[in-house]
């Protein structure tokens, strides 16, 4: 089958196994990260093919992680789904394979290290999603979403429990956003979190001060 005719079913599938899940998480999340990840993937030198297709499909779980918080990780479902839908698809085997490991650690755990360039290509892109003006946006939907506040002066930060209410869009950021930037794998992720990170962190001093009522 042609390339172009897999990427197109591929997202046909993706767009539908994404319709249960929340604004912060969702589709148009995967439309910029596969851009982002594409335009990586150029500057790097990494096959095309394989991280758009990763990036398509990277979150087709993140439902059932969602329903079931904890038990289900949305990396390891969504990467043996990923690679059951491309064989099914008409795609070889090695193909399907590394597609699917892009997929597994897109999140970065311990014992799951992105080990080709795609897999780090799409690592980085996922995170450059969470960074910059779009990162600060996607904080507020997600504190919406789990009933939580734009900040809280009262709280320490380390110590309040993530997606509570006394959960905070300045939490997120604090504990988890502005140390993303570390994580980046490839040059052009790094370059492009350094700009995002800088935008971010002033916005976040600013709502900071602006919260405190000095600015
Ligand atoms: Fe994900
Ligand atoms: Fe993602």
């Amino acid at each position: 089958m042609h390339n172009d005719e897999i990427i197109e079913k591929a997202v046909l599938y993706a767009r539908r196994r994404m319709t249960a899940v929340k604004p912060s998480h969702g589709w148009d999340h995967v439309e910029r990260v596969t851009e982002l990840a594409v335009r990586l993937a150029r500057a790097e030198g990494a096959d095309a093919f394989i991280v758009r297709l990763a990036a398509i499909l990277h979150d087709i779980a993140r439902a059932e992680e969602d329903a079931a918080p904890g038990t289900i990780c949305h990396a390891e479902a969504g990467s043996r789904e990923a690679r059951d839908f491309l064989l099914g698809a008409g795609l070889d085997g090695e193909h399907a394979r590394h597609v699917a490991d892009c997929i597994l650690t897109h999140r970065f755990r311990k014992a799951r290290v992105p080990a080709t360039l795609e897999a780090d290509v799409l690592h980085d892109a996922d995170k450059l999603d969470a960074i910059g003006a779009i990162g600060v946006g996607r904080a507020f939907l997600f504190a919406g979403e789990v009933g939580a506040k734009a900040h809280n002066g009262n709280i320490d930060v380390g110590k309040t429990e993530p997606y509570s209410e006394e959960d905070t869009a300045f939490r997120e950021f604090s504990v988890k956003l502005r140390h993303l930037k570390e994580r980046m794998r490839t040059a052009e992720g790094r370059r492009i979190a350094e700009e995002r990170h800088e935008f971010m962190v002033r916005f976040f001093d600013r709502l900071d001060l602006e919260h405190r009522g000095e600015a």
